[in-house]
């Protein structure tokens, strides 16, 4: 667990035709802006008054601990390096020690264990996905997306606290060569738990596209059971007759669908196409984009592998090596069937996440052990008419 892994690169910025131009190369090689924006100083500027002064905790879900920076240091042990989780583009992630029944800070290894996320202090686009997080996944309970306990917004710090995921990232358990691989059951469980979130959001409920389903963004419990995590970059979804909102891209390159990198027109498919983007990773156990294959051309997984998909005498030849063979060829199958209608080039023609979770509860799961549904009663959205994220400019605006 923890930064293990090499990142596939994170664009906040991207003209329509060439994807991966212009950027810069950040420590875990996301990509950024050249520059910040005059609108997200801004935001920034606004951000701070609102949320620095005591307006601020009427304005974010009441269901979320207002925790001060003390309380957190504390919690971490001042943040020690025996605590460090990982790193990512919004900063570190420490393991922390809170009572269950207080969430005061205790003694490491006694009551109930959080991941605290610490952001950068340099980080403009930071400050807005930390607060789109607080409002998104405040506002949102279900079995399959992270449970968010509370945060911090004192003086210059920003920090969530999260409910811990033992196994932390998919990214790591697949792509990782020193540990065991993942068994196909596992995999499948992992895809199914991946839908059931997705559709969640989708659902007239929540109505929240995504927008950065990526195998690192999808966290672990002790079970292996799956949750989405990370929501600084979700957007409501499209209401009335629209059928799709208009946004500057941003998202992780391989994941992202071709259609919103041209346009910036997001749609719930837009997430379809990321989810078909991991199933393939889960089948070949290969990254998403990866520089080297292909002697250095860079060359997506999606472009590598779409000739075996469309030929049934082909397919398994995507499959991960570290398998042994030993997977449902049925299963796999259709599995890869179903990656390649989420792939399609035209939206209109892939699948909802309804369907696609019913085709591999379905027809692809039959063999594998099913995990405990998420209970239905627990899945709503605390529903607030003067909801932060919608009274709150630079939210709305974020994109
Ligand atoms: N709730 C959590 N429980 C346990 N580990 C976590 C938790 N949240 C994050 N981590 C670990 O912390 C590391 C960094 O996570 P983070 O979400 O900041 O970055 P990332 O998802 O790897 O990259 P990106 O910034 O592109 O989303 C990851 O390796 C992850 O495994
Ligand atoms: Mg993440």
């Amino acid at each position: 667990m923890g930064n293990c892994c090499r990142k596939p690169a994170k664009c906040a910025h991207a003209s329509s035709t060439n994807f991966s131009s212009g950027r810069k190369k950040s420590h875990n090689n996301e990509l950024k802006q050249d520059s910040t924006s005059s609108y997200l100083q801004a935001s920034w500027g606004s951000f701070n008054n609102s949320l620095i002064t005591s307006k601020v905790d009427t304005s974010v879900p009441s269901n979320l601990k207002s925790f001060s920076f003390s309380e957190l240091k504390n919690a971490t042990k001042n943040f020690r390096s025996e605590t460090f989780l990982g790193e990512g583009g919004f900063g570190c992630v420490f393991k922390g020690w809170l009572d269950e029944n207080t969430l005061a800070p205790t003694k490491p290894g006694t009551g109930i264990v959080v991941a605290v996320k610490r952001l950068k202090a340099e980080s403009f686009q930071g400050h807005k996905e930390w607060l789109a997080e607080v409002n998104y996944l405040g506002q949102l309970r279900h079995g399959n997306l992270v449970k968010l306990i509370g945060y911090c917004a004192e003086s210059e710090n920003r920090l969530l606290v999260y409910e811990f995921m033992p196994k932390g990232s998919l990214e790591c358990h697949l792509f990782r060569k020193r540990d065991l691989p993942l068994p196909w059951a596992t995999r499948m469980r992992i895809a199914i738990d991946v839908a059931r979130g997705l559709s969640f959001l989708h659902g007239l409920n929540a109505n929240v596209i995504y927008r950065d389903l990526k195998a690192s963004n999808i966290l672990l419990d002790s079970d292996f059971n799956a949750k989405l995590s990370d929501f600084g970059l979700a957007r409501d979804g499209p209401t009335g007759d629209n059928t799709h909102v208009s946004t500057r891209v941003v998202g992780t390159r391989g994941y992202a669908a071709p259609e919103y990198v041209a346009t910036g027109h997001l749609t719930p498919k837009s997430d379809v196409y990321s989810f078909g983007v991991v199933l393939l990773e889960l089948l070949s156990g290969r990254r998403a984009m990866d520089d080297e294959r292909a002697n250095f051309v860079e060359e997506t997984l999606v472009d590598w592998a779409k000739p075996f998909l469309s030929d049934p005498r082909r397919v398994l030849r995507i499959m991960d090596t570290r398998l042994g063979g030993q997977y449902s060829k049925k299963g796999a199958q259709a599995a890869a069937a179903l990656a390649l209608q989420c792939l399609h080039t035209d939206p209109k023609n892939r699948p909802s996440m309804t369907e696609v979770l019913t085709a591999l509860e379905k027809n692809i799961s039959k063999d594998v052990p099913t995990s405990p549904s998420p209970t239905n009663l627990d899945n709503h959205r605390i529903k607030q008419l003067n909801s932060p994220r919608r009274t709150n400019t630079a939210i709305t605006n974020l994109t």
